[in-house]
């Protein structure tokens, strides 16, 4: 029996109106895009975990050594009685970081969050069993909605780890990290992991493996809008393509139709048609440089308390109290 309890703040009514809302949004504008937050059903978190074992995906495992290395002065410093992760999925890496901060002192809870009910219970469960002290407590929900639902009590340390912030437009990353601040008291912490600006050759293989685990991955999107809106996408007819935006220093991950299509999406009486060669936006993951985290955080009203990347400048982490 596990000793983790989960509140679901979406239910599967929820979810459907919000995916029914973001793709009749996303497939009638031009370019075409979908949300990433919609890759995660549990195959798909299934895929991600994958993904975060392949020889060419290296953030996952740079930020494990990365977290290994520092997890000790983050505890320290942090001396957190609350650990609250948003977009936790596995909560793999997290295992290091409640080590820490169970041995630093006063931690009493972990309360993961994420849009996945699969990932999130699992980890939940595994976390509980692995640390019998402490209060377990997941929060299904989407943190780019509210985070109003998260707890309070004791001192917290909010954590966003493995890059994800990259998954987000500047606009969409203020929004985030000013909703972290409101939800915050001052001088409560935000850990943030985040991808660095890194040579494309070693960047776009991350992102476009040679086994295709990241296509199908990608391509799941599509399932999911099969599965819950009665779509009829056929996603073999859709090729997996990862480009640089040297501009925008972030990657695209798109789909593109192999052929002319006609897609219909019955739930929501919707026709799509796809001209062969047309690629629809399905995420953004931007790679940083330093002085940009520092700013966005200093905008959205953090202080930066450390800021530490591994040897090769590939990843950072991020601790900034709330001011
Ligand atoms: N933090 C983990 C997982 C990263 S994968 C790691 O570092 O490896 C991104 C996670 O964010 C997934 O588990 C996904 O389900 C979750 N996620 C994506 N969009 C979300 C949203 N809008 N709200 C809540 N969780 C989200
Ligand atoms: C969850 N997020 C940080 C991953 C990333 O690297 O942007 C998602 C992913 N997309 C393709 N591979 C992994």
């Amino acid at each position: 029996m596990s000793a983790a309890t989960v509140d679901i703040h979406l239910t599967d009514d929820d979810l459907r109106d919000a995916l029914r809302e973001d793709v009749r949004r996303g497939l009638t504008a031009t370019p075409k895009w979908l949300p990433p937050k919609w890759f995660y059903d549990a195959r798909g978190s299934e895929l991600f975990e994958k993904i975060t074992e392949l020889p060419e995906y290296y953030p996952t495992r740079t930020e494990r050594a990365l977290l290994e290395r520092v997890v000790g002065e983050i505890a320290e410093i942090a001396q957190a009685e609350m650990l609250v992760e948003l977009g936790a999925g596995s909560a793999a890496k997290t295992r290091l970081l409640l080590g820490a901060l169970s041995a630093a002192g006063p931690l009493k809870a972990y309360v993961p969050q994420d849009v996945s009910v699969t990932a999130l219970q699992g980890a939940a469960d595994e976390v509980a069993e692995e640390f019998p002290n402490l209060a377990v407590h997941g929060v299904v929900s989407d943190f780019t909605a509210t985070l109003d639902n998260l707890p309070r009590g004791g001192r917290r340390m909010v954590a966003f780890l493995g890059g994800t912030i990259g998954n987000m437009v500047p606009a969409e990353r203020a929004e985030f990290l000013g909703g972290i601040r409101d939800v915050l008291e001052p001088g409560e912490q935000l850990l943030l992991g985040a991808g660095l600006v890194i040579d494309p050759a070693v960047l776009v293989p991350a992102y476009d493996d040679a086994a295709g685990v990241t296509a199908e991955f990608n391509r799941n999107v599509l399932h999911v809008l099969n599965a819950r809106l009665g779509a009829n996408f056929d996603p073999e007819q859709f090729v997996h393509v990862a480009v640089w935006d040297a501009e925008n220093e972030w990657i695209e991950m798109r789909l593109e139709a192999s052929r002319a299509m006609t897609v219909t999406v019955a739930e929501l009486d919707l026709t799509v048609e796809f001209a062969a060669g047309e690629q629809l936006r399905t995420e953004i993951s931007a790679k940083f440089r330093r002085e940009v985290l520092e700013s966005e955080l200093t905008a959205a009203g953090f202080d930066t308390e450390r800021v530490w990347t591994d040897p090769d400048d590939r990843f950072a982490l991020v601790l900034a109290q709330r001011r």
